[in-house]
């Protein structure tokens, strides 16, 4: 008696405490990649619409030039690619902002350059190729 007392007193916590812990498990290296930004999803959109022109490997410079460390740097002032004249004197410094705007439509941020052909891609992919670049840039 006093046994089956106890099967049935157990069994619900128990069931919820081991969904709870599943939940946990599934959920948590999911959440950490977002933080990092490093998600696969970032990466991916990178791959799909930037990786023909762009790498992110400081001094790596393609048909664009090299997207290391992009947040936070001059816009064409990389000494080593041939920027048109009008990035060359866009005269500020990426931010996400600006960095949203521009690949969404680059005209509008600086009109007059050389990235294309690049159809633009949409505010909320921008926005996770943008944290793609930021843990890019800190992983070397
Ligand atoms: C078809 C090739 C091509 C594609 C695709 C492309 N870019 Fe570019 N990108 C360029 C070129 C060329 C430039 C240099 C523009 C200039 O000098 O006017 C450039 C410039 C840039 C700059 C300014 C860099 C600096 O040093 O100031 C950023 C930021 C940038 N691209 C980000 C991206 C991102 C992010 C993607 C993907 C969402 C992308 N580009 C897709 C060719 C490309």
């Amino acid at each position: 008696m006093q046994s089956r007392l106890e099967i049935s007193l157990c069994r619900w916590p128990r069931t919820v405490a081991c969904v709870g812990a599943l939940t946990l498990l599934l959920s948590a290296p999911f959440s950490l990649a977002q933080q990092q930004g490093g998600d696969d999803a970032g990466h991916q959109a990178f791959n799909n619409s930037c990786r023909t022109c762009h790498s992110v490997k400081d001094g790596d410079n393609r048909l664009g030039p090299n997207l290391h460390g992009i947040v936070g740097r001059k816009a064409g002032s990389l000494p080593d690619y041939n920027y048109s004249p009008s990035m060359k004197d866009a005269g500020f410094v990426w931010d996400q902002d600006k960095l949203s705007h521009f690949l969404a439509k680059p005209e509008e941020v600086v009109s007059g350059n050389k990235m294309q052909p690049y159809g633009g891609i949409s505010k909320d992919e921008a926005t996770r190729v943008i944290a793609y670049l930021q843990s890019a840039a800190q992983q070397r």
